[in-house]
């Protein structure tokens, strides 16, 4: 039975040095495991907390990053065109692919110009597996948010059961977000291809999430999604002090 990690938790002044660090550890972690492996695989969150982060990976000096050696994914979007202000492949489109040197062939954005969510979550299921043999080990690094409500990806306390979650037997799924979340339509990976990476890493900034944060830091209340994710090895969570005071309530 392998070992959960132990979340380690980076705290920050703010969400430029979160971005800062979190962009550091990236880095070294991208180069040291293209030592040993010829290709590395990283899955972006969405939403806005890690746009700095893009941008500085964007700005990385020239030749630090491999980019002729990454491959990126998504861990999930909004059922909205590429081009949609509110898309998550805009988003990342705009702060970091537009910047960098990453051919095109390596850059897989969840289809959300297919026919429907469930078309688009089983192409996607077919991208993934075409990358990774079992969803026991997937990324090497994915990058998630969370929600005030403490949702990670477009994973709600209201998608189904916390058991039903864990035990989900997809790799992708089409959801519907709750009403108070501006996108409805969503495609997701489920909790064990987020959990199947290596590293699971959290950027999480602002006073709105600091009772989601405590309850998934503190209480691993399964309940919330965040506190459901399992890497293989790390599990690193970058926060700025408005989202964790220096003492947890
Ligand atoms: C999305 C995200 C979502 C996000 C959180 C936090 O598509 O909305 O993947 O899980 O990470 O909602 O969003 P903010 O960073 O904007 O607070």
């Amino acid at each position: 039975m392998s070992s959960v990690p132990s979340p380690t938790v980076n705290r920050c002044p703010d969400l430029a040095a979160l971005s800062r660090a979190a962009a550091r550890d990236l880095t070294t972690d991208i180069q040291e495991t293209l030592r040993t492996q010829d290709r590395y695989t990283l899955a972006l969150a969405g939403g806005s907390t890690p746009e700095r982060l893009y941008a500085l990976l964007a700005a990385e000096e020239e030749g630090s990053l491999p980019w002729s050696q990454i491959h990126l994914f998504w861990g999930d979007e909004r059922f909205v065109p590429a081009d949609h202000p509110k898309s998550n492949t805009r988003m990342a489109t705009d702060t970091l692919l537009e910047a960098v040197p990453i051919p095109d062939h390596q850059v897989h954005p969840m289809p959300t110009h297919l026919a429907s969510p469930d078309a688009a979550a089983a192409a996607y299921t077919e991208t993934l597996q075409e990358h990774f043999a079992d969803r026991s080990r997937t990324f090497d690094t994915v990058l998630l948010g969370l929600g005030s409500d403490g949702h990670t990806a477009s994973l709600f306390p209201e998608t189904g059961t916390a058991e039903a979650r864990r035990s989900d037997d997809a790799w992708v799924r089409a959801v519907t977000a709750p009403p108070r979340h501006e996108i409805s339509s969503r495609l997701t990976c489920t909790i064990p291809t987020l959990s199947g990476a290596r590293r699971a890493v959290f950027l999480v900034a602002g006073e709105e999430k600091r009772s989601a944060l405590t309850q998934v830091l503190d209480h691993a209340d399964p309940s919330l999604p965040a506190a459901q994710i399992r890497p293989r090895d790390t599990l690193l969570w970058f926060v700025d002090a408005a989202a964790r005071p220096s003492s947890p309530e």
